[in-house]
């Protein structure tokens, strides 16, 4: 199959991820939407990526930043319409950019239609059969089913009127869907074609490793037996569009093996890679991480992933100018200080190690600006269900949220067109004046300007991308590997200067080279190899 060949355009794809609330408001309302997303295409294709995914456009109320769905075939009338959905894929296209939609199959929201007729269905219709509702314990069943916590926080289990309980393994807002149920199966089938017919290119999938469960059996809802014939199916549909269209799935697993099997060549093209993510400003751990990243996707010829942030996770310049610099949901707490000189630093070295990696890259909106995560958003406008659920104790995931700065010295920085009538729905800090995008546009050494050029080499070379690499000879805090004869990325994690290999010249660095030619610490350059 042509597809499976080195060539195809999601082994290599630099990937850009939209959240669309906080990308560009068109419409003046303080919320980002699909005008706005089109009228900054030109800026998406000047960035050099190749493709942009953008989270849940569905109508939505919210509960969890348009995780919970309530019509898996509409866009939500705050970000526009479907024509527009349409129009944008047409414009994305022309410009030479592909379009990945997510799709959350997992759970829908409270007030979709399916979820609202369960409702009003009595104990054991063939509505409820649809989700997990269950009798409770206790003597009134006033008891959960049970202890099953919910990923967000509290009982995985709510009360409905009639005293049943239904299951919920994220907000009480998003019903889980039973994946036992052939109708659930065949609406996802039909809700992937809607989608592909209108030429969507790629499919994030949302939770993709915990669709299948026995809440009453067990308390295991990762990676149980019969999920993989739900994505095999998948895959028999994204093959039959010419040529054939991505699945991406996030797979959040800590047993590498058992990650690899939903990469195998009859399920999903590739995985996001969050072990990397995840790993700290630390060289023997990045080099773990890598090591055993191209391990495991050798024997299914996946090409791997590498991501530094998205929606979910602190910002990699806050994350990095921290003591503790890995990233782990659990340990996410309020008034961390972190020096984001030292971040910024680290966050420019960590790009181009990231992007000079063998296989796919995702950035987030924003990473290419060096934006920070904002920590001192008030409660008050604090949205994330991760926040409230855990009683304020998690930040949750608002602070990456926030709406970019595009140009202008006042907030809303570009973000909303000059006559709006809204505020932007989280407010930007002033100092963002500074990282806006004409702020940094053709301004040498600036974040936008590195990631610019970084994803032009990393387009034009051919040893970039997809393909193989391998580790020069290196002290141990600096990183060093070749991607062909020719190309070669040093990062330097230690405190002292590194010695670059013997090169022709240097193509990029995160910063400038010591005058004697040595690499500075925090820093990584793009070489030419002797
Ligand atoms: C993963 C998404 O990235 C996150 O934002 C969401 O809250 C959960 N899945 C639940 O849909």
């Amino acid at each position: 199959m042509a597809d499976q060949t080195h060539q195809a355009w999601w082994r290599s794809a630099a990937i850009y991820q939209v959240y669309l609330r906080s990308f560009a408001d068109g419409n003046g309302d303080g919320v980002g939407d699909l005008a706005g997303l089109r009228s900054r295409l030109p800026y998406l294709a000047g960035l050099g990526i190749d493709a942009i995914w953008i989270v849940p456009w569905y109508p939505s109320p919210l509960a969890d930043g348009g995780y919970d769905v309530a019509d898996f075939r509409a866009i939500d009338p705050i970000f526009g319409t479907l024509a527009e959905a349409e129009k944008l894929i047409e414009e994305a296209h022309a410009a030479g950019i592909r379009v990945i939609c997510d799709i959350v199959p997992n759970h829908c929201s409270d007030q979709h239609a399916w979820f609202q007729k369960a409702l009003a269905a009595p104990s054991g219709s063939p509505e409820r059969d649809l989700f997990w509702f269950r009798k409770g314990r206790g003597e009134h069943g006033e008891l959960p089913p049970t202890d099953l916590q919910s990923i967000f926080g509290g009982p995985a289990w709510t009360r409905v009127a009639d005293g049943e309980w239904y299951l919920h393994l994220f907000a009480p807002e998003q019903p889980d869907f039973n994946w036992d149920h052939p109708a659930v199966r065949a609406e996802f089938e039909d809700i992937l074609r809607f989608w592909l017919d209108r030429g969507i290119d790629g499919i994030r999938i949302d939770s993709a490793a915990v669709l299948i469960k026995d809440p009453l059996v067990s308390d295991t809802y990762e990676d149980n037996d019969g999920i993989h014939e739900v994505y095999q199916s998948w895959r028999r549909i994204a093959d039959t569009y010419s040529p054939s269209r991505a699945l991406i799935g996030e797979v959040w697993l800590p047993d590498h093996e058992a990650f690899a099997r939903y990469l195998r060549p009859d399920e999903l093209h590739t995985a996001f890679n969050f072990a990397f993510l995840g790993a700290p400003w630390e060289a023997d751990k990045l080099r773990y991480e890598i090591d055993m990243t191209l391990e495991v996707h050798a024997p299914v010829a996946a090409p791997a992933t590498w991501v530094l942030s998205n929606h979910d996770v602190t910002r990699e310049v806050t994350r990095f100018g921290r003591e503790v610099t890995n990233f782990a949901f659990a340990d996410k707490r309020r008034d961390v200080p972190s020096d984001l000189a030292l971040g910024t630093r680290r966050a420019r070295a960590a790009a181009l190690l990231t992007m000079s990696l063998p296989g796919a890259y995702y950035l987030y909106q924003g990473e290419e600006l060096g934006l920070e995560e904002v920590e001192d958003l008030d409660d008050a406008l604090r949205e994330d269900p991760m926040f409230h659920r855990s009683g304020g104790v998690d930040p949750g995931r608002d602070g990456c949220r926030v709406p970019l700065p595009w140009s202008g010295s006042t907030a809303p920085f570009g973000f909303s067109p000059s006559d709006a009538t809204g505020t932007p729905w989280l407010p930007q800090p002033a100092h963002w004046a500074e990282l806006s995008v004409a702020a940094q546009q053709g301004v040498q050494g600036s974040f936008l300007e590195l990631y610019c050029e970084a994803l032009r080499i990393r387009r034009e070379d051919p040893a970039l991308g997809d393909g193989p690499m391998r580790w020069l000879e290196s002290e141990p805090h600096v990183l060093a590997f070749a991607r062909d004869d020719s190309f070669a990325n040093v990062t330097n994690l230690g405190t002292e200067a590194a010695v670059l290999p013997p090169h022709r010249e240097v193509l990029l660095s995160s910063v400038p080279l010591n005058e004697d030619g040595t690499l500075p610490p925090d820093a990584s350059a793009w070489i030419r190899l002797a």
